[in-house]
C-alpha cells in the first residue's frame, strides 16, 4: 500500500485535498510516521505524483488490516445490497470538507438516494453537521449553489476552519473558500516576513479580493509582521464574515480598513495610490486582466512584492509573463524576481498558476 507522507500540523489540510480527488483509500487510517503522518493513497492516485505533492515522500508500507467502515459501508447497510450493486458506478467515493460541511457532488443516477448519502456521511463524520450537494459555480461572484441534504437548515452554511494555526469563519453559500490554497498561503505569509526582514519595519498590506480573508490570517497572527491591512471584496455578505475573521483574530491592534468594493477601482483613492508593500491578487479568471488597475497599488520608493494567482492556458506560461514584466516596466517599476510557475494543473489545458514578483 502506497503512503503519502506529510507533516503532521499539515494532515487535515493533505486529507481534505486527497479525500477531494479520490486518491485517499478511505477505509485505512492515517498513520504515524516519524514526525509526519502517513496518508493512505488509493488506487486512482496516479503512478507519478502530481507536481503540488510532489514534495512529499511516497512510502510502501503493509496496510493494518482494517474492516471497510467508511460512508459507503454504511450507505449499502441503509439502501440494501441490491440498490447498493444496482448503483455500484454512481455512489460519489469523495468529497471535500469544510470545517462542519461536507460538499458532495452526485450523480444525477443517484440523486433520489440523497437523503441517505448525507445519512452515511453524517453518521461516519462526527466533526461533521450539514451535508451540501454541490450544483456547481453560478453568478458573477462565481458562488457554488448548495442544496443542503442533511443536517439542520437553521445551522445555514456558516461554518468555523482551522488552517495553518487559526481559526476563522467561512460560508461557502456566501462566497469562495478552498482549504487546497493553505500551503499557498503559507508561502505568502514566509514571502511576507522576507519582504520585512528586507525593509526593516512592519508591512502595509493590501488583499484586493479578499474573500473570508484565509490569506491575512496567518499575516496578522504572525508577531510584529504587519502594520495594517486593507482588506477589499466586492461581494457584500463576504466582506461581513470577512470583518468579524479579521478583528477576531486582530491581537496585535494592527489597522484594519475593509472595504466592498470594485477592487479597479481601489487606484482612483489618492490614499491607496504607491501605499502598500505586499499586494495579492486571486481572481484566477481574470487576474491578468485586472492587474494594470492594481499595480499602481504597490509602493514605487521601496521594495514591494505583488502576490497573484491566475488560471491560464498552459501553453502561455511564457507569454504572461512577459505580459507581467512588460506591465511593471511601463509603470516605472523596475523587477528584481519574478516568479511565474503552474503550482497545480486545473483543466486538462490550464494549470493554475503563482506568480511572485518582487520590484527594486
Ligand atoms: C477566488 S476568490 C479568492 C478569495 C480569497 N482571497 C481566497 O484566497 O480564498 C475571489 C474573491 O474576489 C471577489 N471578487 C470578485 N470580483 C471582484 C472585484 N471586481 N473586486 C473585488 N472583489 C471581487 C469574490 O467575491 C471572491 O470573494
Amino acid at each position: 500500500m502506497r503512503y503519502l507522507v506529510v507533516p503532521s500540523q499539515e494532515t487535515e489540510t493533505w486529507k481534505e485535498y486527497l479525500v477531494s480527488k479520490g486518491w485517499m483509500e478511505r477505509t485505512l487510517s492515517i498513520e504515524i510516521e516519524g514526525s509526519g503522518r502517513a496518508i493512505p493513497l488509493s488506487n486512482l492516485f496516479p503512478n507519478k505524483a502530481p507536481i503540488d505533492l510532489s514534495k512529499f515522500d511516497i512510502i510502501e508500507k503493509n496496510a493494518p488490516i482494517i474492516s471497510p467502515n467508511d460512508y459507503l459501508g454504511f450507505l449499502k447497510i441503509k439502501v440494501g445490497e441490491k440498490t447498493y450493486n444496482e448503483f455500484e458506478n454512481f455512489w460519489p467515493q469523495s468529497f471535500d470538507q469544510i470545517g462542519e460541511l461536507i460538499i458532495i457532488k452526485l450523480e444525477k443516477e443517484v440523486e433520489i438516494f440523497a437523503k441517505e448519502i448525507a445519512q452515511s456521511l453524517l453518521s461516519q463524520n462526527k466533526k461533521a453537521t450539514r451535508i451540501f450537494q454541490d450544483l456547481g459555480v453560478h453568478g458573477n461572484f462565481r458562488i457554488r449553489k448548495l442544496n443542503l441534504i442533511g443536517g439542520s437548515e437553521k445551522l445555514g452554511g456558516e461554518t468555523k476552519v482551522r488552517e495553518n494555526g487559526v481559526e476563522f469563519f467561512v460560508d461557502p453559500t456566501k462566497g469562495y473558500y478552498s482549504p487546497r490554497l493553505a500551503t499557498e498561503r503559507l508561502e505568502t505569509l514566509e514571502c511576507a516576513v522576507l519582504l520585512k526582514e528586507k525593509l526593516k519595519r512592519k508591512l502595509k498590506i493590501c488583499d484586493a479580493y479578499a474573500g473570508f480573508g484565509p490569506a491575512l490570517m496567518p499575516l496578522i497572527k504572525k508577531n510584529g509582521l504587519v502594520d495594517s491591512i486593507f482588506a477589499n471584496d466586492l461581494n457584500p455578505e463576504v466582506t461581513t464574515i470577512l470583518q468579524k475573521n479579521l478583528i477576531d483574530n486582530n491581537k496585535e491592534n494592527i489597522n484594519l480598513r475593509i472595504t466592498c468594493e470594485d477592487a479597479r477601482k481601489l487606484i482612483s483613492l489618492n490614499e491607496n495610490i504607491g501605499f502598500f508593500d505586499l499586494l495579492l491578487v486571486n481572481l484566477p479568471h481574470s487576474t491578468i486582466e485586472h492587474l494594470p488597475t492594481l499595480i499602481g497599488l504597490l509602493n514605487h520608493s521601496e521594495t514591494s512584492v505583488l502576490r497573484a494567482w491566475s488560471i491560464i492556458d498552459s501553453k502561455r506560461l511564457d507569454e504572461v509573463k512577459t505580459q507581467i514584466e512588460l506591465l511593471f516596466t511601463s509603470e516605472n517599476f523596475s523587477i528584481s524576481k519574478i516568479i511565474v510557475e503552474a503550482a497545480r494543473t486545473y483543466s486538462p489545458t490550464q494549470v493554475y498558476v503563482k506568480i511572485e514578483v518582487w520590484t527594486n
